[in-house]
């Protein structure tokens, strides 16, 4: 039984402890958060020990697996601590703000021989697997163009009530680091080439209560030839679908939420929904998407067997490098 713990007790712990109790080989010994009433309540719930400080919940005594789900400037911090007092860490995204810190952890991570990963659990959606399925069977060719489009909206509440979004040194940065970055890394991860150009603009239209982009699109171009091309924002009136198209040699793929459907040139059409696995996440939203279980049940396995999971942070250092790109070139016409 691997004993857990999780750092972070707001808007997404409930996704990470209630996965941790559906899944067979781990359970949760002790949560932490600043806050002292979140940290209580979440540890009454789970009927586990409440912690102030992270540096008394990490540690090989107490847990071989931590969860971070705490602001994004630290997830670096807290991720150099837990790895070098010997503690396997499941980070949620962004592994860093910046992609040096992001970097170091991951060769700290291999000097220690302990296990690093970082949740983007929209690949688990039973659509971006599938559709990764067929393009590494060959079946729809290589990808010339891709484009994903994120039109959501988040009120000044939503930034007014919280004490790190919406500031470049807690949060990073807006629409792109926070919400994009899913459709940006499973179109990333769909292309799976290198990029050698990116473009981009940033800007904030419609937040003037904070100082990040709320807006962002640009351009990718791989070494392969494909493209990936973007547009975000976060000031839209409702929280639409977000949509990933990819046009290939031999058919087209539109991705709508957790929805795909793939049109072959030849006209033959594949359809593929997420299927509900009836698990209750109190509190979760929809807009997550409910597959967190799936990817912590990858990574509880590898630890178990001493072997790598499929997002680790090496991989995520991908998308990582992409953000830091477009935050690097974006903010120099940042209006
Ligand atoms: N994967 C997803 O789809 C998804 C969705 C939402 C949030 N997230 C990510 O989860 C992380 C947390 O986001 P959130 O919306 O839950 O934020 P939040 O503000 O609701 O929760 C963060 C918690 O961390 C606590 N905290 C801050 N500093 C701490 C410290 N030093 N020690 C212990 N606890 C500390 C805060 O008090 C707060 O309760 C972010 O990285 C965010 O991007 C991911």
């Amino acid at each position: 039984m691997l004993r857990v713990g999780i750092v972070g007790c707001g808007n997404i712990f409930t996704m990470h402890a209630t996965s941790c109790d559906h899944l067979p080989n781990a359970t949760l010994v002790g949560v932490c958060d600043i806050k002292k009433d979140r940290a209580d309540a979440a540890a009454a719930k789970y009927g586990v020990q409440a912690y102030y400080d992270y540096k008394e919940l990490i540690t090989p005594e107490k847990v071989d697996v931590v969860h971070l789900c705490v602001p994004h400037y630290l997830h670096p911090i807290i991720s150099r601590y837990a790895l070098e007092h010997g503690v396997n860490v499941l980070c949620e995204k962004p592994m860093s703000i910046d992609y040096a810190d992001g970097e170091a952890n991951v060769k700290l991570a291999d000097e220690k021989g302990l296990i690093y990963g970082i949740i983007f659990q929209c690949r688990y959606n039973d659509a971006s697997r599938f559709v990764k399925e067929q393009l590494e069977s060959g079946r729809l060719g290589r990808i010339i163009s891709a484009r994903c489009t994120l039109t959501w909206y988040r009120p000044d509440s939503y930034y007014a009530l919280s004490d790190w979004k919406g500031t470049w040194d807690k949060e990073g940065g807006g629409v792109i680091i926070d919400q994009a970055i899913h459709s940006l890394d499973l179109a990333n991860w769909f292309i799976d080439d290198e990029p050698v150009e990116i473009q981009a603009h940033l800007a904030n239209r419609g937040h003037s209560i904070v100082e990040v982009d709320d807006t962002g699109e640009g351009f990718i171009r791989y070494k392969n030839g494909a493209t990936l091309s973007f547009w975000a924002m976060n000031n839209y009136g409702c929280d639409d679908p977000i949509e990933i198209r990819l046009f290939c040699e031999n058919g087209k793929v539109v991705m709508s939420y957790d929805d795909a459907v793939i049109t072959f040139n030849d006209g033959t059409e594949l359809k593929i929904s997420q299927e509900d696995d009836g698990i209750v996440y109190e509190g979760g939203k929809d807009y997550w998407g409910f597959r967190h279980i799936r990817q912590i049940e990858n990574f509880y396995n590898a630890v178990e067997n001493g072997v790598q999971p499929d997002i680790t942070g090496r991989e995520a250092l991908k998308i990582q490098k992409i953000i830091s790109e477009i935050y690097r070139v974006g903010r120099e016409n940042f209006n």
